[in-house]
């Protein structure tokens, strides 16, 4: 049933690129529930763990793409932070299996308020019963307890629900083209082992991003806690000359997410400034970017030209991968990492 990978981990990061197409093709039920919405004028996310780093990326892309103001909140900080729901609000929560405590209970709340939407891979679960619309991401089942190939039919569903709202029809052809981007992706794996087998010994990493990758490096440094049980910390690229950097020091792996675009070259200086102080950089950027890789100690090069819009899908793949080798290195069942549940259903 592991279709002849050692886990399901890897089996299911390795169905991310038809998990993605799946959930392109529901964009017709994504325009039916969007033609049925009244105008808002604030969106509220709400999630846990993977599912609220998926989020985080909805908020730029609703910010962007469809103009209208958009926060994320955990669920678990729902009832100490949503104080100015009503009925133009529409709050979207975002989770794999449903049936998480923290985000049910901040659907109930939510319920009374305001416009619901539950964006679920389970059928059937407890939020698709309980929203006011239903949205599904098309992973299949998911065995292995990190959320990988969910995490991005999670972002397709979002990428797809602010291009309906906020009818952008170039975006609509240009989503059609990641799941091939991703493949690519994957094929980064023998190296990745090998960096993998490098940094298996760390103690502690760093993740760092901007805009559309600050999420990533959350989402990075999320996995390799979870599995790997090393200390790892996402960081958004520009706090960290607010005081992480007083931590970087000799060889202290720092993952650096730096796609093309228009916060590229203020992150390529944070890299430079880890570097200067001894960091080993492990870098994700473009096959053409010359100036990172003479910055980075490994550089994990994606050929084909993926704005940074595009870029959360593509760049968690090897941010997965990464995690799981360092995982099964260390000699960790990375489908049942310890203390950790599939399913999280008490608060
Ligand atoms: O089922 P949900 O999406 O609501 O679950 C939320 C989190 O518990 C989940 O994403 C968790 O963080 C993952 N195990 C991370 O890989």
């Amino acid at each position: 049933e592991k279709g002849g990978y050692d886990h399901f981990m890897l089996k299911e990061i390795h169905e991310e690129p038809d998990a993605v197409k799946k959930t392109i093709m529901e964009v017709s039920d994504i325009k039916k529930v969007v033609e049925k919405f009244p105008k808002f004028n604030r969106i509220c996310f709400v999630a846990c763990g993977t599912s609220y780093h998926a989020s985080m990326i909805g908020k730029y892309l609703f910010e962007g793409i469809v103009g209208i103001p958009t926060d994320v909140i955990l669920a678990s900080e729902f009832e100490f932070s949503a104080g100015a729901l009503d009925e133009k609000t529409l709050v979207i929560f975002i989770s794999q299996s449903g049936e998480t405590a923290d985000t049910l209970k901040a659907l109930r709340t939510a319920n009374e308020k305001a416009e619901t939407l539950a964006i679920v891979n389970v059928l059937g679960s407890t939020a698709t019963r309980e929203a006011d619309h239903v949205l599904y991401t098309r992973a299949g089942p998911e065995i292995g307890v990190a959320a990988t190939k969910t995490y991005v039919s999670q972002l397709t569903c979002i990428y797809l629900l602010a291009i309906c709202m906020g009818q952008n029809e170039k975006l609509l052809e240009e989503i059609h083209k990641i799941p091939e981007y991703m493949k690519n992706a994957l094929e980064k794996e023998d190296q990745i082992k090998d960096i993998a087998k490098k940094y298996k010994d760390a103690k502690d990493f760093f993740f760092i991003g901007r805009g559309f990758s600050y999420p990533t490096a959350m989402e990075g440094a999320l996995k390799l806690k979870e599995i790997t049980y090393i200390h790892g910390e996402g960081y958004a690229a520009g706090e960290l000359k607010h005081g992480p950097l007083a931590l970087i020091e000799d060889n202290v792996p720092v993952v650096a997410v730096v796609p093309p675009g228009e916060s590229h070259d203020r992150t390529l200086g944070n890299v430079q400034e880890v570097k200067a102080r001894g960091a080993s950089v492990i870098a994700l950027g473009s096959c053409n970017d010359a100036v990172l890789r003479s910055e980075s100690n490994d550089i994990i090069e994606f050929e084909d030209e993926i704005r940074d819009l595009w870029s959360p899908l593509p760049y968690v793949v090897p941010l997965q991968l990464l995690s799981y080798y360092m995982s099964v290195e260390r000699g960790i069942d990375p489908d049942k990492p310890k203390n950790l549940a599939k399913c999280v259903t008490v608060e």
